[in-house]
């Protein structure tokens, strides 16, 4: 049996699991539309957050921004982490760095060295090798007073690792942009373990952050940044603007510079970024 024909299962998985609560419960699928889709159905109705949602096979994987994902194959990591942050909204998209840098840390165990392309994207070669879905559901409560909240639900974080794809299983016109570990490394990796690693990192960056502590996640995104000092194009609705991007500041949002030297924060919300030039 070769290695992509593993079967992900939390039997194999917790041997490797050190963690409290994230991945404590499993559901495992061999084929599902989308595990976020599928993640969302369930949320509200769990009273703990830490369930996680892997299947084998996506047949309608969903990327950010509408886009499509690929993985109607069982040689990848589609899965879904929920959870039930009591944190303020604004903070939500810091899941995102926290995800971003736990697949870090997870690959970095098994010495695949990657790259953090704000927000959401891990790079391998200068090529896509995970990407990262963060999707919240929230409610305004209006109180007996005239102060108003929002109340958060669930989040959902979709993470998606290329990890014993072949460059056939990549549709030709992502072959120039998206990768495997495997493609990258000539080696197969074993699912059960990357999964583990990942949810072992999360754990513990994700707890942090609750608990206000967001440098941990922030560092490791920095220093592993794809983007900081790149000349980039910053793209919504058709719009392209130039720029360059400085930092990531300690709210995870990218400082960047125009042409015209004025500075700007970007929240990740509709942008998406492209490297012009690798310096
Ligand atoms: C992106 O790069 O735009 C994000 C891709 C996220 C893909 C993962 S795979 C598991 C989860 N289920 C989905 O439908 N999408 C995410």
């Amino acid at each position: 049996m070769t290695i992509n024909q593993d079967i992900l299962n939390y039997d194999e998985l917790k041997d490797y699991l050190n963690t409290e609560f994230i991945g404590r419960n499993i559901i495992h699928f061999d084929e599902l539309n989308s595990t976020n889709t599928y993640a969302k159905s369930i949320a509200s109705d769990l009273d703990k957050e830490g369930q996680v949602v892997i299947t084998e096979k996506q047949l309608s994987g969903r990327g950010r921004l509408g886009r499509q994902w690929v993985s109607q194959n069982n040689k990848g990591i589609w899965m879904s982490i929920i959870l039930k942050p009591q944190i303020n909204i604004a903070d939500i998209s810091k899941i995102t760095q926290v995800a971003a840098a736990a697949i870090n840390l997870g690959l970095s165990s098994h010495s695949v060295k990657t790259e953090i392309k704000w927000p959401n994207d891990i790079i391998l070669n200068n090529k896509k090798i995970c990407g990262i879905l963060v999707e919240m559901n929230s409610e305004k409560n209006i109180s007996t007073d005239i102060s108003e909240a929002v109340k958060i639900n669930y989040v959902v974080v979709g993470i998606g690792i290329n990890v014993n794809n072949d460059i056939e299983d990549f549709p030709k016109e992502l072959r120039e942009t998206a990768t495997s570990i495997k493609i990258e490394t000539n080696k197969e990796f074993k699912r059960n373990t990357l999964v583990a690693e990942v949810l072992n990192n999360f754990e513990k960056l994700y707890i942090a952050l609750k608990n206000n502590n967001f440098s941990k996640s922030l560092d490791i995104c920095r220093k592993n940044s794809y983007v900081i000092g790149k000349e980039i194009n910053l793209i919504k609705n058709q719009e392209v603007k130039e720029a360059t991007a400085l930092n990531i500041n300690d709210e995870g949002e990218l400082v960047v510079m125009y042409k015209d030297g004025k500075v700007d924060n970007i929240i990740s919300g509709e942008i998406s970024v492209r490297i012009r030039k690798n310096k």
